[in-house]
């Protein structure tokens, strides 16, 4: 597995790649990487010839600088992982590499996809994400890039922003991976305690709840937000930041539930803070752009 620390030395890397006939597929990632990395690899890996992953902790999309001191870092395990998952190339810039002295450039993604869930508590985080993975697009210059549905608004944020900057980058989802027990697999796991986890499996239990209420004919969204916040609030030291059906024609809120929607939560167990949803009809639902 190579390794390549400067923008330079990556674009160099993969335009020989492109000059001896093979694609690429990139996956970004800010390590402390579990089994949910591990399966966009994979993804990655039958979606192009050579696979490139990233591990950079992108400073500009921490609103909290608490959360960014204490984001997990791994790298020594990281990279064993990824080498024996058969990954080509890993990408370390440096943060003297992204944003040198002056750095004063950002993309702003306006509208629907940035005035609700995770855009409210954490302001400034998409900015950063969308502007770290442009930059990251361009040191990688893949022909396939591979996001979680974990990470929703993410996605269909990055989605959107390569489709209205005309990018030519194919963006694939890959379903959210989970611990047997169902919380979805996160960096942000490691600093959950034993009690703090079982906690924290408030989310994916009142997710469930309200799904197979959905399922049952229950479509009053606020009716399907109560079953989380019931689950969640039963424990001490559980707060919901938010509960939402978002209907994915469009990332508008619903009121009514439909197949086309999901339900979305973010909690925060003793401050940490995790997210999760559920599509309601049960499907993998694939990311829409909005027409
Ligand atoms: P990070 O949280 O490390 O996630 C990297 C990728 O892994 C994202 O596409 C995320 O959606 C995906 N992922 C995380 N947990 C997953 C799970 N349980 N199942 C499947 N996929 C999962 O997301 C970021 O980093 C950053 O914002 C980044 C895009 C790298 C920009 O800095």
């Amino acid at each position: 597995m190579d390794e390549l620390t400067t923008i330079g030395a990556m674009r160099t890397w993969s335009r020989a790649q492109r000059a001896a006939g093979r694609t690429i597929a990139f996956v970004p990632t800010m390590g402390a990487l579990h089994e949910g990395h591990l399966s966009l690899v994979r993804q990655a890996r039958a979606a192009a010839d050579r696979v490139v992953v990233s591990i950079y902790v992108n400073p500009t999309q921490f609103d909290n600088p608490d959360d960014l001191a204490k984001y997990p870092q791994t790298l020594a395990e990281d990279q064993a992982k990824l080498a024996a998952a058969g990954v080509d190339a890993v990408f370390l810039p440096t943060t003297e590499q992204m944003y040198p002295n002056g750095y004063c450039t950002f993309i702003e993604i306006v509208g629907p996809l940035t005035d609700k869930l995770c855009a409210i508590a954490r302001p400034g985080h998409f900015r950063g994400v969308a502007t770290v993975v442009i930059k990251l697009f361009h040191a990688v210059e893949p022909d396939v890039a591979v996001f979680g549905q974990k990470d929703l608004q993410q996605v269909m944020i990055v989605n959107r922003m390569v489709n209205d900057l005309d990018l030519p980058i194919r963006v694939l989802v890959g379903p959210t991976m989970r611990e047997a027990d169902g919380l979805a697999m996160s960096s942000r796991n490691r600093r959950l305690d034993a009690g703090m986890r079982e906690r924290a499996l408030s989310l994916p239990r009142g997710l469930e709840r309200a799904r197979l209420a959905y399922g049952q004919g229950l479509s009053d969204a606020m009716k399907l937000c109560e079953a989380v916040y019931d689950e969640c609030l039963q424990h001490e030291g559980v707060e919901v930041d938010y509960v939402e059906v978002v209907s994915l024609k469009g990332f508008t809120t619903a009121e009514t539930a439909d197949d086309a929607c999901v339900l979305a939560a973010a909690i925060l167990v003793d401050g940490v803070r995790l997210i999760d949803h559920v599509a309601l009809a049960g499907t993998v639902l694939p990311v829409p752009l909005d027409d």
